[in-house]
């Protein structure tokens, strides 16, 4: 069983002449199979922290493993198309393709062989794009309808880690249920789920471990009251 771990990770963004260390020595060990909430303050470095996981960023000091290897072994590039799904708002869907033709494109990439378009619909019905829907072009369909897109093809993505940035920032709450439960079902299928959400609420439904980021450090949030 592969685990993503976090070691000593200190990340410090230069303006000018100053200096903001964001992470502090950030550790944390992430399993597959669970769901992970990350809460905070805003501008307390969650969104730094999975831009890390994701290797959007690179790492400055510390280090990132996943089962046996650094992230610098495997090689940010190869981590970042194998090995993480990143669901942010519509992050990363192609605008000028349906959404039947962005999940595709996922399944072709991750090797899913000859029945793509079929699988492809039937992700997204899973995740409550119809037919109709899923052969609009992706600009054509809500912030919400979007969202679900990226999930379905976070689905499609043969990939170990799925992270996503406040998914449910603007949905209302029957999409953010059914959200959540995809979440719960990627985490089911044995993938390592990672969400940013500064709703305590979300965290709660989707039966999360609950960690907060605070002073540059990742703590375990289980029982503080806030
Ligand atoms: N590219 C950047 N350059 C300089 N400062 C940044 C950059 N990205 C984020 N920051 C700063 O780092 C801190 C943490 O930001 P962020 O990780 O986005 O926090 P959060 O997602 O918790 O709101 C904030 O003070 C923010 O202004
Ligand atoms: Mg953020």
């Amino acid at each position: 069983m592969n685990t993503l771990q976090v070691i000593d990770l200190v990340h410090t963004y230069n303006d000018n002449r100053s200096a903001v260390q964001v992470l502090k020595g950030v550790n944390a060990e992430f399993e597959p199979g669970k769901i992970y909430a990350i809460v905070g303050e805003s501008g307390s470095g969650k969104t730094t922290l999975i831009s890390l996981i994701s290797a959007l960023d690179r790492v400055q000091q510390g280090d990132i493993r996943y089962g046996d290897k650094s992230i610098k072994e495997i090689g940010e590039t190869t981590f970042r198309l194998k090995y993480v799904n990143i669901v942010f708002q519509a992050f990363n869907l192609i605008k000028y393709m349906s959404a039947r033709e962005n999940v595709e494109v996922t399944l072709d990439f991750s090797g899913y062989g000859k029945d793509g378009k079929a699988r492809a619909y039937e992700l997204l019905e899973h995740v409550g794009i119809a037919r109709e829907a899923a052969n609009r072009l992706v600009q054509r369909l809500s912030g919400g309808e979007q969202q679900r897109v990226a999930i379905a093809r976070a689905m499609a993505g043969n990939v170990p880690i799925v992270v996503a940035d406040e998914p449910t920032g603007n949905l209302d709450e029957d999409t953010t249920e059914k959200v959540l439960q995809l979440f719960r079902e990627l985490a089911d299928a044995g993938k390592i789920v990672i969400i940013v959400t500064h709703s305590r609420k979300v965290a709660k439904e989707a039966n999360a471990t609950l960690l907060r980021m605070k002073n540059g450090l990742l703590l375990a949030a289980a029982d503080d009251k806030h």
